[in-house]
């Protein structure tokens, strides 16, 4: 075989986060590896949040939305679908705010699965309707919250011969949990700090899950402090009591009984670190500065972490645990995780800023308007 040139080679292709983690994760090589090339999503440094905080923080946006279906629930899915594969089944079934349907009916098209999605009606992203509808799932819009359409979920999959894919499903965090390994690779070590949005709280149990596997594996020296994000509105876990009515415009994390409760208290707990809650506000805000200061678009319920940062920030949290540091000129990485792509919910985009007038086809008129005049 020729040599490559320096011209011509190229990193080896992307395989999917199966292929990249194998080692870690619990398959074999009998386990038929369904993938949409998920993963391997870009860890953007931020110059205005990394400002914003000042040295020695550095800010990086790891940006979820870059998977195949817009969320971070692909990586879940291509292991929750391998093994449904593997274990012959033949339809999956979950409840959901909008995601994990997307991802679910997506993964089960490219495998020959039936698909079943339970979505509380009314209340999910237009984008991520789409994508059910499109991948050929079978659709309930339940006249209920995402509560009660998760137990729904679990009474049906007793008296169906159904795989349920959402989060309580283990295969489900073993591949979220590969977020942190990428983070890690990426930056040659853990964050000091991980930042997420929390609703049913899967999510940030499997990143607690992926940093200490690694941890442990001496992969990496430190383990980082975890800070959750919960809707101010649909913040169970900040106040210790179930919300029957979760209220909040980031409707991915409308969610008042989260299944993953008390994993989500131990990965606070071990790693000594918070959950917190946002407003609203807080969240739009976040949402529009990612949008006009770093370019990237999420959804409303990604800004969570950055709202969260902002808020920390602001009340000084991050240079008081700065000051329990040995080597204080070390920068301090700070990750943010950004779950899903802002085209899932344009809507709340043209809601949130202003959509633009129709003008005449006048230069004078046009100039005036964009502001060249
Ligand atoms: N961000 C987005 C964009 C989400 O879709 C979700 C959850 C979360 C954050 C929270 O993650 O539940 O693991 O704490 N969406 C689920 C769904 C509930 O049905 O799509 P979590």
């Amino acid at each position: 075989m020729a040599a490559a040139s320096s011209t011509t080679s190229r990193p080896a292709a992307w395989r999917g986060v199966i292929d990249a983690y194998r080692a870690h994760l619990p398959v074999s090589p009998a386990t038929p590896v369904v993938t949409l090339l998920e993963g391997n999503t870009p860890l953007l440094y931020s110059k205005a949040l990394s400002r914003r905080l000042g040295e020695p923080f550095r800010v990086y946006l790891k940006y979820e939305g870059a998977n195949p279906t817009g969320s971070f629930k692909d990586r879940g899915m291509t292991v929750a679908i391998s093994k449904a594969v593997e274990a012959g089944s033949r339809a999956v079934l979950c409840a959901s705010t909008g995601n994990t349907s997307a991802s679910a009916s997506a993964y089960a098209a490219r495998a020959g699965l039936r698909s079943i999605v339970l979505i509380p009606s009314g209340a999910i992203a237009m984008g991520k309707l789409s994508q059910a509808l499109i991948h050929g799932a079978n659709v309930a819009a339940v006249d209920a919250n995402f509560d009660v359409c998760l137990e729904l979920v679990r009474t049906i999959a007793d008296r169906h011969p159904v795989t349920v894919v959402n989060s309580i499903n283990p295969f489900r965090i073993e591949g979220q949990k590969t977020c942190a390994f990428e983070i890690c690779d990426t930056l040659g070590r853990a964050p000091d700090f991980h930042l997420t949005p929390v609703g049913n709280a899967g999510n940030i149990t499997a990143q607690w899950k992926g940093y200490r596997e690694y941890h442990k594996a001496g992969r990496t020296g430190g383990l980082p402090v975890m800070l959750g994000f919960q809707a101010r509105g649909a913040a169970p876990i900040v106040s210790g009591r179930v919300v029957k009515k979760p209220r909040t415009l980031a409707t991915a994390i409308r969610i008042g009984n989260p299944a993953s409760w008390q994993q989500a208290l131990v990965a606070r707990d071990e790693s000594g670190g918070r959950i917190e809650a946002v407003s609203d506000r807080q969240i739009l805000q976040a949402y529009q500065r990612l949008a006009q200061e770093d370019g990237v678009f999420v959804e409303p319920a990604s800004a969570a972490s950055v709202a969260g940062l902002l808020a920390l920030a602001a009340r000084r949290y991050f240079r008081a645990a700065l000051r329990r540091r040995r080597n204080r000129n070390e920068p301090v990485l700070l990750v943010c995780i950004l779950t899903g792509h802002g085209l899932k919910d344009p809507e709340r985009a043209i809601q949130s800023i202003r959509a633009p007038r129709t003008l005449p086809p006048d230069l004078k008129t046009i100039s005036k308007a964009v502001g060249l005049q």
